[in-house]
């Protein structure tokens, strides 16, 4: 009898499929990636790739935007129930209402968001390539959603007029003012990385704020010796192994998304045997979606 690992290798071998695994997922799944990244990389990858599955381990709108980048494959979400609260926080109707308010706008959608909210924006980005984004716009008003501060740390970064709605992430927001303070008054030598899906006011408390791969470049070029790191901590396991003379502290311990942890070694296995959860969209959405997708993944 092989391992868990052998197995997956095994079968995914058979079924010619690819493992794409998020920054924030655990060791473990972290362990069998064919690709791992964040997640303007790893919708590159899904993209490009010519296996014939796709395994995501992430959360469900990566595996959906996989989905909709390549039709012809098949994605699966190892754990069904793997969602992004935030990605739920805007849904197309509210956002076809903000249009109606603001018709003269562009229309950015961070990635967490669904395939229904995707179609109806002009543009996708992600953390790393929402400045650039943005900043290629000419339209005056730019409507971003969902996430309204990682829209207002873009927007003002690339001088832009947002309108925003009222969407975060619920694990970068339990990230406080206090715990940078008492991290930076422990670790007075460290530099303080953080996602911009913090809060403004951890933002500004920042040395810099950066997607999770601009964090593994940064510990990666930078001759700092020592970081707090705002963000899920998932990533915190992957700075340390990769910069293994390098301290990273985490901003708080409590940043730990429990949909990202949903996945686990053993529902890969059963993905891959019993092909499932299938991830389809339909084909009429996907078509407006893929547009805006399209213009995420070629910026940046
Ligand atoms: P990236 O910085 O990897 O794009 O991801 C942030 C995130 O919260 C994904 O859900
Ligand atoms: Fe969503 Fe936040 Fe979890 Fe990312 S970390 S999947 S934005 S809840």
């Amino acid at each position: 009898m092989g391992s868990i690992v052998e197995k997956i290798k095994e079968l995914k071998k058979k079924r010619n499929a690819v493992i794409l695994v998020h920054n924030y997922q655990s060791p473990e799944v972290q362990g069998i990636a064919d690709y791992r990244g964040d997640s303007l990389g790893l919708s590159r990858e899904a993209a490009k790739t010519e296996a014939d599955v796709i395994v995501f381990c992430g959360v469900h709108f990566m595996a959906e935007t996989a989905a909709i980048l390549s039709p012809d494959k098949t994605v699966l979400l190892p754990d069904k129930d793997a969602g992004c609260p935030m990605a739920d926080m805007i849904d197309a109707e509210k956002l076809r209402e903000l249009k109606k308010q603001h018709p003269a706008s562009a229309v950015v959608c961070y990635v967490n968001s669904t395939a229904e909210v995707k179609a109806e924006s002009d543009y996708c980005c992600t953390s790393a390539n929402a400045v650039e984004i943005l900043s290629r716009i000419e339209n005056n008003e730019i409507i971003f959603v969902p996430d309204k501060y990682l829209g207002s740390f873009a927007a003002k970064k690339a001088g832009k007029k947002v309108i925003l709605c009222d969407g975060y992430c619920p694990v970068h927001m339990k990230i406080l003012p206090e715990h940078i303070a008492e991290a930076k008054k422990e670790h007075p030598l460290a530099k303080v990385l953080v996602h911009p899906e913090c809060r403004t006011e951890i933002c500004n408390m920042a040395d810099e704020v950066l997607s999770t791969s601009g964090m593994e470049r940064y510990a990666r070029e930078n001759f700092c010796g020592e970081m707090i790191v705002g963000t899920e901590t998932g990533l915190i396991y992957r700075l340390q192994k990769d910069n293994p003379l390098k301290k990273f502290y985490p901003a708080s311990v409590g940043a730990v998304c429990p949909n990202m942890k949903k996945t686990s070694l053993e529902k890969v296995l059963w993905a891959l045997e019993e092909m499932k959860y299938e991830i389809k969209v339909k084909e009429e959405t996907a078509k407006s979606a893929r547009k805006a997708i399209n213009r995420m993944i070629s910026a940046g």
